[in-house]
């Protein structure tokens, strides 16, 4: 039986090969996709959405158009993916299938509603939608099996030079929401994220993989993996990718519970996901965090996606 889920993104390379694992697997049911601004405005995140997954043959997944700024901040975009937000990119051609006509927020409470069986949310962008989804349809809640995100940041903050990772930092009003929700949700944060790295060896495992697709990821990995190396020194990282895989076999990564508290007030750490890992405020555990990663495992089962 397959895993019925619908992810939220802002495609972004990372996120374009989340939605092609997903549509890959034959252990997912990727019954829609939703769109937010991050790492491009959402015009260049539908964009990119609808033909990356025009480009996989996935015309049958809906992909409704969701929020332009985050809930009470400007929008800061990301820059690890170019300005299109998947710059590099061979000439996808555009897609000429519409968007869903109801708002992304509104298309995930119709998608809940509709679902014979609750539905795994699997967001790889700044939780706007999310937020925005449990201020106008808190009903829907119990229609979601768990929440498995990529955000956050806790052991090693201070290793990557960053109290915050992007996706918190970008709307952390929303993150704040998701974590409070009471809905299941686990943390695939930068702790595990920036161990699934591309370099070398994993260039050339996918060099391999000598398909139209293959050769396609291949070109994504080459501009990312150069952005990152000029900004973090170290290949890129698989952030969203991880997420979606921790959905197919969670014995991927390890996780733990703790209460997450998002800083939304400080004047250099809001964004920064704070966890109270032994319990000292005495609050109630709200979220799972990831805490390691098997990478090896990981990357077989990437290679395994886009050879089969
Ligand atoms: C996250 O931010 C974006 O740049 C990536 O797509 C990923 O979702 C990593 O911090
Ligand atoms: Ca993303």
């Amino acid at each position: 039986m397959s895993i019925p889920i619908i992810l939220d993104c802002d495609p972004g390379h990372d996120d374009a090969i989340a939605l092609v694992m997903a549509h890959r697997s034959p252990d997912i049911d990727l019954v829609g996709v939703t769109t937010v601004c991050g790492n491009a405005p959402i015009e260049a995140t539908t964009r990119n959405a609808l033909r990356v997954m025009d480009f996989i043959g996935a015309e049958e997944v809906p992909i409704a158009r969701g929020c332009y700024r985050p809930l009470a901040r400007p929008l800061r975009l990301g820059t690890a993916d170019g300005p299109s937000g998947l710059d590099g990119t061979p000439d996808l051609p555009d897609s000429d299938r519409a968007v869903e006509p109801q708002h992304a927020v509104d298309a995930l409470a119709t998608w809940l509603r509709e679902a014979p069986e609750p539905i795994t949310l699997v967001p790889t962008g700044p939780l706007t939608n999310i937020g925005l989804l449990f201020l106008k349809h808190p009903d829907v809640k119990p229609k979601i099996k768990e929440i498995v995100l990529m955000g956050g940041v806790f052991y090693r903050r201070s290793e990557y030079f960053t109290p915050t990772e992007f996706n918190i930092f970008c709307d952390p009003e929303a993150a704040a929401i998701v974590v409070d929700s009471g809905v299941p949700t686990t943390m695939v944060g930068l702790d595990v994220t920036m161990q699934v790295l591309v370099e070398e060896p994993q260039f050339e495992a996918l060099r391999e993989i000598d398909t139209p697709l293959g050769r396609v990821v291949l070109d994504w990995l080459a501009f990312y993996e150069k952005l990152h190396r000029g900004t973090m020194g170290v290949g890129g990282a698989l952030h969203d990718p991880l997420a979606l895989a921790a959905v197919l076999d969670p014995s991927l990564i390890e996780t733990r519970p703790a209460h997450v508290a998002v800083d939304l007030r400080g004047t250099v750490t809001f964004g920064a996901t704070v966890a109270d890992f032994w319990g000292e405020r005495e609050l109630p555990d709200n979220v799972r965090i990831a805490t390691s990663v098997d990478a090896d495992r990981f990357f077989a089962l990437l290679y395994k996606l886009l050879r089969d």
